[in-house]
């Protein structure tokens, strides 16, 4: 095991950031699938076989209409021939930047296996049977939470936020099929698919899927 870089050993904070060790994972050669789609849940099933937490959590990177780009966590509610979804309010400033630029970016890194896969390509909005399915699987609170629709603006008034889930609470107990019309399910339609596996000795296997007319190629990518 490497030894820890404790950070009261270190004057500065530069010299610590950069003694703290990096992944060395042994790597397995693999065979890239004949999709990405494949190659991918291929992956994310063994994460979950080693106990990785949330191994199907991801970076979702968007752009605003100015392009300044967003990039934040969520999880990968699925994985289908269209791609790779997941969901969250349509008002949020990821929804508003999906609506203004329906193209995005996901990255799943799953750290004890020395993984990365990067997921790029236009996003879809699910049909609304699909959107509202996803959402009635949620827990109850996390329903009246979604339902809010206040996600990320300046929370200037504590109780009053209380206030409001308690009332969706309270609407969905008098009326448990609701569901919020904002509620919305999305694809990242890959037309790339990277796969990373580190290599402790820097020669890191890189494969590239990418689509053209409905049929994936891939390539090899220098480390
Ligand atoms: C592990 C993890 C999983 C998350 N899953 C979701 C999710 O599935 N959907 C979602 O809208 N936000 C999810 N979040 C919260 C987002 O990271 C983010 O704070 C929120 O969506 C607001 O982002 P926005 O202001 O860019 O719209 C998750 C956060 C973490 C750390």
């Amino acid at each position: 095991m490497s030894e820890i870089a404790r950070r009261s050993e270190f004057p500065d904070l530069r010299g610590w950031i950069r003694a703290l060790p990096v992944v060395a994972v042994p790597t397995p050669r693999f065979e890239p699938a004949s999709t990405p789609q494949e190659t991918f849940v291929e992956w994310l099933a063994e994460a979950a076989d080693a106990g990785i937490t949330e191994p199907h959590a991801a970076t979702l990177s968007t752009v605003d209409p100015s392009g300044m780009p967003d990039a934040r966590m969520l999880l990968i509610k699925d994985v289908t021939d269209e791609g790779w979804w997941f969901s969250g309010d349509d008002r949020s400033p990821k929804g508003r930047d999906l609506d203004a630029t329906p193209a995005a970016a996901l990255t799943v890194y799953w750290r004890e296996l020395g993984r990365q896969v990067r997921v790029r390509g236009p996003v879809e909005v699910g049909p609304p049977e699909m959107c509202a399915r996803d959402f009635r699987e949620r827990s109850v609170f996390a329903r009246a939470v979604a339902s809010t629709g206040r996600q990320s603006e300046v929370l200037s008034d504590p109780g009053e936020y209380d206030r409001l889930v308690n009332e969706r609470l309270a609407a969905l107990e008098r009326d448990p099929d609701l569901v919020s019309p904002h509620w919305t399910a999305w694809c990242v339609a890959a037309t790339t698919v990277e796969f990373w596996q580190s290599d402790p000795g820097r020669r890191h296997l890189r494969y590239r899927y990418r689509r053209a007319q409905d049929r994936w190629s891939t390539e090899e990518l220098h480390p």
